[in-house]
């Protein structure tokens, strides 16, 4: 192939945020956008002559020229050997599965995860490294560094390869390895967990399981996964054939995004067990009939019944959480006997503490659930960890979820987003409130003057010391914590493509059983009320109303 180096100028937004470049599509397919931030990618690998390199992505609008402008500049920059998913398809969890089975250096994930897609929606991009986790901030910075001084892109001449087909290519001295994006995956997913007891599972005819795919990516693996490897009833699967814009709707697995699973879960004789999982496959929403399962609670319930999965019997290393997410799974580890880490959001924060064997299973309270299987959260995963508990137990989700709180108590948890705040609002917000941190006796008449009726103890905005490699992460969500164990945080999210979306997480620790059962909104109604006032939302942004609750 011919190689060419292309001139170009820096951009000045390439900074990775949460979780990878996320930019509207259009912004993207601005020339040389993609090509700038690969390249700058590429600069930070100085290992890559000779290399393999994963790429692949959620398959929304944009992901199939973009694999090719990748494919051909990885090639361009050395790369000897190329992975890519079929259709450049591969979900998150799988690219990471991919990445560490073939010993590749690093993978390129294309994705928005849970943003809608389409030629006006969002478009993704991110790294991961050689242990299949997203790049550490360390990298991330840098590949930023390198994006604002960028002059030129190396890149083969378009050859438009045919990525339909499963099969190997040679090209010059490398090699394109069109790969089926669910047979590595799937085999790890067989080691995991006793397809034997769940397919017995499944195929009860008294038993009813639904799977959302929301049209993306995880169609293709719950298909073959749930109806052809474990035998589940077609039909199982809904939703299952990806669309590069998903249908056109938001593929978030939550109550608010999964309609049609969620009415159907609610009917009187709903289903046993649901699930849904995002654009990505990364995220799982968990449902019983009528019941839903909190993302806090579902790491928590799934450390605490770990010894009934397979892989897991003979114990967990240890657990980790995000800051914002409630501290169910915190109980469960002091019971244990292990160690709980609380980390910042994203889960690039999880990959030191796997790596070095210190935690097993990890988790974030929007919807992120996963294991040391691989170095992404992962959404058909926790389906499966679900269903093996299901299956061992024989209790309904509902008496699983109720038998916990029973044992461990009710962390009470919800979060409030609003989003599309103007950028400078969202940041007097958290200037506001980082300066009452700074001022504990303005926080004190501040928290009295809302009448909360709850004892202050602490406030501080989260930081954090990788205990692995010790670098610091400062300012990573504004914490108010109160006697009885209950918090309110505040963070910006680090993931959204306009204005600012401002995260309110609400918790408080329910030991009355007589209260479990209640609504979380009612049961935190105090604490929502104090979280808008203490916060000056009405004055600073003119919102009162969340525009999404979870
Ligand atoms: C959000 C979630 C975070 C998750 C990330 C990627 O990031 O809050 O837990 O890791 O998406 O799925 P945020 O928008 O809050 O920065
Ligand atoms: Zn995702």
């Amino acid at each position: 192939p011919i190689v060419q180096t292309l001139d170009t100028r820096p951009f000045d937004d390439q900074k990775p945020g949460t979780s990878g470049l996320r930019k509207k599509t259009r912004h993207f397919q601005q020339e040389n956008y993609l090509e700038n931030f690969v390249q700058s990618v590429f600069n930070n690998l100085p290992e890559r002559k000779g290399a393999t390199l994963v790429v692949g992505g959620d398959g929304r609008f944009y992901n199939a020229e973009a694999v090719q402008i990748i494919v051909r500049m990885a090639i361009a920059n050395g790369f000897k050997r190329l992975i890519v998913g079929q259709n450049g398809h591969l979900s998150t969890p799988a690219a990471s599965c991919v990445i560490r089975k073939h010993q590749a250096l690093g993978g390129i994930v294309l994705s928005a995860s849970h943003n809608p897609g389409g030629p006006d929606e969002d478009f993704g991009i991110k790294y991961n490294a050689a242990n299949g986790g997203p790049a550490p901030e360390s990298l991330t910075n840098a590949i930023f560094e390198e994006s604002l001084k960028i002059r030129e892109y190396q890149i083969c001449e378009a050859l438009d390869w045919d990525l339909s087909l499963v099969g190997t290519t040679q090209v010059g001295e490398a090699v394109i390895e069109v790969i089926d994006p669910v047979a590595d995956y799937a085999e790890l997913m067989g080691q995991l967990f006793d397809f034997d007891q769940l397919r017995a599972c499944v195929s009860r005819p008294d038993f009813r399981f639904r799977f959302d795919a929301m049209h993306a990516i995880t169609g293709i693996y719950a298909h073959r996964i749930f109806e052809e490897m474990l035998g589940a009833p077609q039909g199982t699967v809904i939703n299952g054939i990806p669309l590069t814009d998903f249908g056109g709707g938001h593929p978030d697995p939550n109550l608010a995004h999964a309609e049609e699973l969620v009415e159907e879960m609610f009917q009187a004789d709903g289903p046993d067990f649901g699930a849904a999982s995002d654009g990505d496959g990364d995220r799982n929403m968990i449902l019983g009939r009528q019941c839903y399962v909190t993302p806090s609670d579902s790491l928590a319930i799934l450390a605490a019944n770990a010894h009934h999965i397979p892989a897991y019997a003979k114990g967990l290393a240890g657990v980790a959480r995000s800051m914002p997410t409630s501290g169910a799974v915190d109980r469960v580890a002091e019971k244990l006997g292990i160690p709980c880490f609380e980390t910042p959001t994203g889960w690039k924060f999880f990959g030191n503490l796997l790596d070095a064997g210190k935690v097993t299973f990890c988790g974030e309270e929007s919807f992120g659930t996963g294991s040391d299987h691989v170095r992404e959260k992962d959404g058909l995963w926790a389906v499966l960890a679900w269903l093996s508990v299901i299956a061992a137990r024989s209790l309904s989700v509902r008496e699983i979820v109720e038998e916990h709180w029973q044992t461990y108590g009710r962390n009470v948890y919800t979060r409030h987003d609003f989003e599309g705040i103007p950028k400078d609002r969202a940041d007097q917000v958290m200037k506001h409130l980082r300066s009452l941190v700074a001022h504990p006796e303005q926080m004190r008449a501040a928290i009295e003057a809302t009448g909360l009726k709850r004892e202050w103890q602490s406030a501080d905005d989260f930081a954090y010391t990788d205990p692995v490699d010790g670098s610091v992460s400062r300012q990573q969500g504004v914490r108010i914590m109160f006697s009885d164990g209950a918090r309110v945080v505040y963070r910006l999210s680090g993931t959204g493509t306009v204005g600012a979306t401002l995260r309110v997480y609400i918790e408080s620790v329910e030991q009355d059983p007589a209260r479990f059962t209640l609504d979380a909104q009612d049961s935190l109604k105090d604490l929502v009320g104090f979280s808008r006032k203490i916060a000056r939302l009405k004055a600073l942004t003119d919102r009162e109303e969340p525009t999404v609750i979870t």
